[in-house]
């Protein structure tokens, strides 16, 4: 109560009622944790207003908020459904309530759970949970959204929903084998000696907090990320497979399937407004800007360019990017014999996408050099033209601007066509055998198109391995729900 006086005096005769009771909750909390948890009341002393508000940033960085509330939910109380090989599973409410959320858990079981992936009752966490990027977050970090999560989040008493998964899979204990071959131990993040102190802030936030590994760096046989940092490699960041149809192309600097011709201003305006002159945001990208990034400081947006502008170059896999004006002049002359999907594009697309593929700046994204085109599966390509996209609008471009969906419109065979007529147009050079037969299991199954008899190699042979090989297909990441067109960004 002593830490409130200040407030007394400053605010009106409501505020003191308010703070008061909030006074009085801590204390309650207090004892409640004392009791239940057997631990001393130090650590549950009344929060500081500065360190929640520093937690609710974390948070952010965290994105904490997009898969721990449900579609059209509460926020933070749970029950999004991720989908994982063996079955669905659900976030958890992570709101203080005592009974269904987290409101009993000492500093140090939170920490357990986040940073190394244990739960209170020592079960381990299915790794849909990033615990292996949180494991490198700052104490300091943690003690503020601990702060967070216990003073500044509205309980909310909404049980958690069961796991879809029957026995013998839903056993939990494999999951701590996972834990100890795959999770590194939590270890504070501290950057390389003499490393700039953007790049590292920046390092931190990919790495750790953003858990941008998570979609962009290709998993291996256990399903594990191959690499969670710079050291891991060139795998590091190289793109990931499809989750839920969406590809998270490389963020490394190959000129053609990665950042390469993006610059470091570019990066940032992307993170912070979903959209620039050559691209736009869509699938899973979108969540993670409209729930996250859209809201991180303009420093820590730029120390995330910059640091990804720094990281070791990669050898381009396709060589260098060249515009070929070819295309343009043919669909002008309405030339398009010979070309499957050109007629299509121009009656289509055209309007929108122009005849030369540069878009409109700002509204409709190019498609010629555009990495997302020319990504090696062509699964989040055709999955757009398939199911349309919406734009979201975030702080800093509020206007929303949508692609239609072309499921209705276009037969498969046509949509194949045009798939591979992008791919191969104004200068890309992508591998153009999208079939109908493709498309067909998209539209109908929602499965992703299959690339492993394409020699590529690579991530196609991922399972859950050891705990039930599965086929490729559809379900077998731990792809979160995505609130894209569902819920307003928050
Ligand atoms: C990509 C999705 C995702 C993100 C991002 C995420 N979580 Fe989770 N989290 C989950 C899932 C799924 C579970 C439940 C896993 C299970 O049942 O094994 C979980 C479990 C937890 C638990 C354990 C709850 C319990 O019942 O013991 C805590 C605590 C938690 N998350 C906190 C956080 C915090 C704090 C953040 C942000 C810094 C965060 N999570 C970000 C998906 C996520
Ligand atoms: C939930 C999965 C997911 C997470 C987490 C995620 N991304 Fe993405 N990201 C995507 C997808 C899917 C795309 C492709 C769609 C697009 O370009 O908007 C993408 C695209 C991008 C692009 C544009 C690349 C291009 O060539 O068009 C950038 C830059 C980017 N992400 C940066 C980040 C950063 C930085 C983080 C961490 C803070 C992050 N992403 C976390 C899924 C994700
Ligand atoms: C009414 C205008 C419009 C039409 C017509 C249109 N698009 Fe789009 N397209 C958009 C917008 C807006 C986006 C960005 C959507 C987003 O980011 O959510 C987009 C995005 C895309 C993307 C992803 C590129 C990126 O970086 O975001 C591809 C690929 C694409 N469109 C192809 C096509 C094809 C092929 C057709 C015709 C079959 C087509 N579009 C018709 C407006 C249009």
């Amino acid at each position: 109560m002593v830490r409130h006086s200040h407030d007394v005096i400053r605010h009106t005769s409501d505020t003191v009622v308010k703070t008061m009771i909030k006074g009085l909750k801590a204390a309650l909390g207090a004892v409640a944790v004392g009791l239940l948890a057997g631990t001393s009341l130090a650590h549950a002393q009344s929060a500081d207003d500065e360190l929640v508000k520093k937690g609710a940033y974390v948070a952010r960085l965290g994105d904490c908020v997009a898969c721990h509330t449900a579609l059209h939910g509460q926020v933070y109380a749970g029950g999004l459904s991720i989908q994982t090989p063996i079955g669905t599973i659900y976030s958890t409410n992570i709101t203080p309530d005592p009974t269904h959320g987290i409101g009993t858990y000492t500093f140090k079981e939170f920490d357990e759970a986040v940073r190394h992936g244990v739960r209170k009752d020592g079960s381990t966490l299915y790794p849909a949970m990033p615990y292996p990027s949180f494991a490198r977050m700052t104490q300091d970090d943690m003690k503020a959204l601990y702060a967070y999560f216990m003073h500044g989040v509205k309980p909310v008493a909404q049980p958690n929903k069961p796991a879809g998964i029957s026995w013998p899979l839903s056993m939990r204990w494999p999951l701590s084998i996972w834990r100890s071959v795959f999770a590194p131990a939590p270890k504070d993040f501290t950057p390389a000696p003499g490393t700039d102190a953007d790049i590292a802030r920046g390092e931190y936030l990919v790495t750790g907090p953003g858990h941008c590994g998570a979609c962009h760096t290709p998993r291996g046989f256990g399903m594990q990320e191959k690499a969670l940092d710079a050291s891991g490699g060139a795998d590091f960041l190289s793109g990931g497979a499809p989750i839920d149809n969406w590809i998270a192309p490389s963020l490394r600097n190959d000129p053609v399937l990665g950042l390469g011709r993006w610059s470091e201003d570019d990066i940032y305006q992307f993170l912070k407004s979903g959209r620039i002159d050559h691209s736009a945001v869509f699938g899973g990208m979108a969540d993670v800007v409209g729930w996250s990034t859209q809201y991180f400081t303009d420093s820590d947006l730029r120390a995330m360019a910059k640091y990804l502008k720094a990281l070791p170059p990669v050898p381009p896999a396709r060589g260098d990017y060249k515009y070929d004006a070819s295309t343009a002049q043919a669909l002008d002359s309405n030339n398009t014999s010979g070309m499957p999907g050109a007629k299509e594009y121009v009656e289509q697309c055209a309007i929108c996408h122009r005849n030369d593929g540069g878009g409109v700046a700002r509204m409709f994204p190019p498609l010629a050099g555009n990495p997302v085109v020319v990504s090696e599966n062509p699964t989040s390509v055709a999955h757009i033209i398939v199911a349309g996209a919406v734009l979201p609008p975030t702080n800093w471009a509020p206007s929303a601007v949508a692609m239609p969906g072309y499921k209705n419109v276009l037969s498969d065979q046509q949509i194949a066509d045009v798939v591979n007529f992008i791919r191969t147009s104004w200068g890309n050079k992508a591998p153009a055998n999208v079939t109908a037969a493709d498309i067909q299991k998209l539209r109908v199954d929602h499965a992703p198109i299959s690339t492993y008899s394409w020699g590529f190699g690579g991530n196609d042979t991922a399972t859950w391995g050891v705990f039930h090989p599965q086929p490729y297909g559809a379900g077998w990441t731990f792809a979160p729900q995505t609130h894209t067109g569902e819920d307003e960004a928050q």
